[in-house]
């Protein structure tokens, strides 16, 4: 039966171990939200090969991301897990989409214009990647993306690339918003930077103790003693520090009597605190590799589904069908 709550669509590239950026920024959304959502979380493996990954580290980057779900809470029951590259469908709408797009409009786009800034020969993919996203959000008659502020752009592109097609070929699209909660929109890491792999300033999601103890103790902090009055949204570990514990007993002893030393001791035992469930959770995941993988199989099923049938609408649509 088809489900009346609003459809969620969004995902993660398998590029490596997540952070809390990426945890409080995008993925505890997408666990808070799956009752009240039709919710669809995917593994962005196509995206990654922007990047030209060795298959080794694509293998193994795509099983920890599945893992990383499932650990922070995502349920199988609940949320339609699956790989990108099961779904034939997201390559095939993406060469459509690039012919509504033009040149021009895709060098507007951040992500582009920073890896051009980077690296004179920008790769097809990496040009592309807003329309092959925009494929992957529209497939699915998306309502929300909940994502990162630093997404906000893409889901806009899919937005316009749906209005597109939906004013030359008729309504086959609906337009999906992003949902982006403004006190998680840029989490900072431990020098103050938005937090971020090529900043080397993350907390690991799923690290040690030991890498999370080492993270910590390298947040960025200042000379003034425990008893001098500061203001806690101003200090990188009381930003970081409040994501575990709100309270107002903690900001009340950032801003007096607590020494930074402390404030770390006590910020690691949160974190680990926190996480431990979620790394029991992980553990039973990756000690029943065949339910993981039926899992995602059962997941592109329910995909393919709705996927084939919107491409099939699409390829009608604009004449590949007689
Ligand atoms: P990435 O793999 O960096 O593209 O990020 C995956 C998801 O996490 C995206 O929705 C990002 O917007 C989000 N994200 C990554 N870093 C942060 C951060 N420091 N603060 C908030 N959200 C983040
Ligand atoms: N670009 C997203 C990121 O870097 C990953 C992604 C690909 C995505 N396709 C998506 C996110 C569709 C939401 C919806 O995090």
């Amino acid at each position: 039966m088809e489900s009346t709550k609003p459809r969620l669509f969004s995902g993660m590239k398998p590029t490596g171990r997540l952070h809390f950026g990426n945890y409080f920024g995008a993925l505890k959304q997408f666990v808070d939200l799956q009752d009240t959502h039709d919710s669809f979380i995917f593994i962005a493996n196509l995206h990654a090969l922007t990047g030209l990954p060795a298959k080794d580290k694509l293998m193994q980057d795509t099983h920890d991301l599945i893992l990383d779900y499932l650990g922070a809470g995502l349920d199988p029951e609940k949320v339609t897990l699956f790989k990108q590259s099961d779904v034939l469908a997201h390559a095939n709408l993406t060469w459509v989409f690039n012919n509504l797009v033009t040149v021009p409009y895709l060098m507007r786009a951040h992500a582009f214009k920073d890896a051009e800034a980077k690296k004179a020969e920008v790769n097809v993919g990496t040009f592309d990647y807003p329309v092959l996203m925009a494929s992957d959000i529209l497939l699915y008659n998306t309502d929300v993306v909940p994502v990162g502020k630093d997404q906000k752009q893409h889901v806009e592109y899919a937005r316009d690339i749906a209005g597109k097609f939906n004013n030359q070929y008729g309504e086959l699209f609906k337009l999906p918003k992003e949902l982006i909660l403004e006190e998680v929109e840029v989490i900072p890491g431990t020098d103050g930077q938005k937090m971020s792999k090529s900043y080397g300033n993350i907390i690991p999601l799923f690290g040690t103790d030991e890498e999370i103890t080492k993270a910590v103790m390298g947040i960025t902090t200042d000379s003034r003693g425990k008893d001098e009055e500061k203001n806690p949204d101003e200090l990188v570990i009381y930003q970081i520090h409040k994501l575990f514990n709100g309270s107002e007993e903690l900001k009340a002893q950032y801003t007096k009597g607590l020494g930074y030393g402390d404030a770390k001791k006590m910020l690691i035992k949160d974190i680990i605190d926190f996480v431990t469930p979620m790394r029991a959770r992980r553990d039973y995941f990756a000690a029943n590799p065949k339910l993981v993988q039926q899992i995602l199989v059962e997941g592109a099923m329910k995909a393919n589904d709705i996927a084939m049938k919107k491409i099939f609408d699409v390829y009608e649509a604009i004449g590949l069908t007689q």
